[in-house]
């Protein structure tokens, strides 16, 4: 090789193609060499002379360096289709609700620090979670999941600190534990509110110093991981009934994110219903289904109690089962075939605070006259519609002094809003002319 020494080429080679695998053979061995041979990025290293029953060994080895080259590039191809995956563009919505989190999420992301994510079920907190370990320095490394709610208590432990061999009937063998597996990446501990309060000292512990022993082992180890925890519940009301340890709370609540319920960011509800539609589309070649204007509508007005998971899973079936080119309100499920109105909103506490008990009395009054004005003024009526006794909505009238002039609501609202009907008749039961015997 003129112009060029082995461990030059070898070192090119490596830099070039670092997935092709280079087996040096060389005339003049020393232990050195073979050690800079590996270091320089050679798959193996052998030294001349070899006779035939050596060759053997090479085709061996030739083979197995070609297949660890093809696993090295399939796995690189692997990591960045996964890294894709989760990049924000697969993260759904223009809400400015959920714009924020994404600001979050990337500035979290460059950082070491614990994040706690809060939502309701189905809103995207797994999701959100692998977004910041796929943007984080950690990308590369294991993003290692463990559902501490569908796990029994007595095998969590060993699920996530590992086992020695005979710790306890069925430990056969030693067993490592996820946060041994993610090791230098992340771990994701869902449902962490689930978690019993051995284990939460535990895990207490973890946080603290990064240490831990396997279930049946004095040895302590060290990890290098990064814990972002996610929970559907309200861990400050955990915290006052005893459930769930405060000085846990506090090491696992760094950075918060709050991951909004979907029917209160509504604007990415089309948005998401087109992306899981796109999805269902796909492989179906010219039976592409669409959702008609209506369908989009009432899916934007429902309230998604199971959030995102529900809509992708209606998607899902709804393209399933359908055959025509369009997806039309019919097909929709009878809770969507009503437009329900969006629930009540309480209002802003402001810095002074309020008294609960008079807003609570001007919300039940505003309701019993909006009643009114929608019956014209029939109590009877009235009462039916808001599923209230008819008793109890005169009492309540006669206790608030809510009286129904015809002019509508503007004696209560204060926002000058002009009433609706100028002239109606005066309070008292009007004959409904549907229900009159
Ligand atoms: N903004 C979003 N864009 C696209 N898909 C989403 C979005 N939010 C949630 N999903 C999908 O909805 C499902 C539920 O999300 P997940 O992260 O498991 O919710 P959670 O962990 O809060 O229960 C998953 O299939 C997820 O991919
Ligand atoms: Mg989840």
């Amino acid at each position: 090789m003129p112009g060029i020494n082995g461990l030059e080429l070898v070192r090119q080679i490596h830099e070039f193609a670092p997935d092709l695998p280079c087996i040096v053979i060389t005339g003049f061995g020393s232990p050195e060499s073979s050690v800079e041979a590996l270091k320089a990025g050679a798959y193996w290293y052998l030294e001349k002379p070899f006779d035939q029953g050596h060759l053997d060994v090479v085709r061996r080895l030739v083979e197995q360096a070609i297949e660890h080259g093809r696993l090295k590039s399939e796995n690189r191809l692997l990591q960045g289709q996964l890294q894709s995956r989760y990049r924000f563009e697969n993260i759904i919505g223009s809400s400015s609700a959920l714009r924020s989190v994404l600001e979050t999420v990337s500035k979290v992301a460059l950082t070491e620090s614990t994040v706690l994510i809060t939502g309701e079920s189905g809103t995207g907190k797994e999701l959100v979670a692998r977004a910041i370990h796929f943007n984080s320095k950690r990308a590369d490394k294991m993003f290692v999941t463990v559902n501490c709610g569908a796990i029994p208590e007595e095998l969590l432990e060993s699920e996530l600190f590992g086992h020695v061999r005979g710790a306890f009937t069925n430990a056969v063998a030693n067993r490592e534990g996820r946060f041994s597996v993610a090791h230098e990446g992340t771990i994701f501990l869902d449902e962490i509110g689930d978690m019993s309060s051995t284990l939460q000292v535990k895990l207490l512990r973890v946080l603290q110093d990064r240490t831990f022993e396997p279930v049946g082992s004095s040895k302590t180890q060290s990890v290098d991981v990064r814990v972002i925890a996610a929970t559907n519940q309200d861990l400050e009301d955990a915290i006052a009934e005893r459930r769930f340890r405060e000085d846990l709370f506090y090491r696992l609540n760094v950075i918060p994110i709050v991951v909004p319920p979907l029917r209160e960011r509504q604007d990415d509800i089309p948005l998401l219903a087109q992306h899981f539609l796109d999805i269902a589309n796909e492989g179906r070649g010219n039976e592409t289904v669409e959702f008609s204007d209506e369908v989009i509508e009432r899916m934007t007005s429902f309230g998604w109690p199971g959030n995102v998971r529900e809509l992708e899973n209606l998607v899902e079936r709804l393209v399933t089962l359908c055959s025509a080119p369009e997806i039309v309100a019919s097909d929709l499920p009878k809770s969507l075939q009503v437009s329900s109105p969006p629930p009540p909103t309480a209002p802003q506490i402001p810095p002074q605070g309020l008294s609960f008990r008079d807003v609570v009395d001007q919300f039940e009054s505003d309701l019993i006259l909006q009643a009114l004005e929608i019956t014209h003024g029939n109590k009877n009526r009235a009462a039916q519609l808001i599923r209230m006794n008819r008793t109890t909505m005169l009492e309540k009238m006669k206790k608030k002094g809510v009286k129904f002039d015809g002019t509508s609501r503007d004696s209560i609202d204060t926002d000058g809003s002009a009433p609706t009907r100028d002239a109606g008749p005066e309070t008292g039961d009007i004959p409904d002319p549907q229900r009159s015997h």
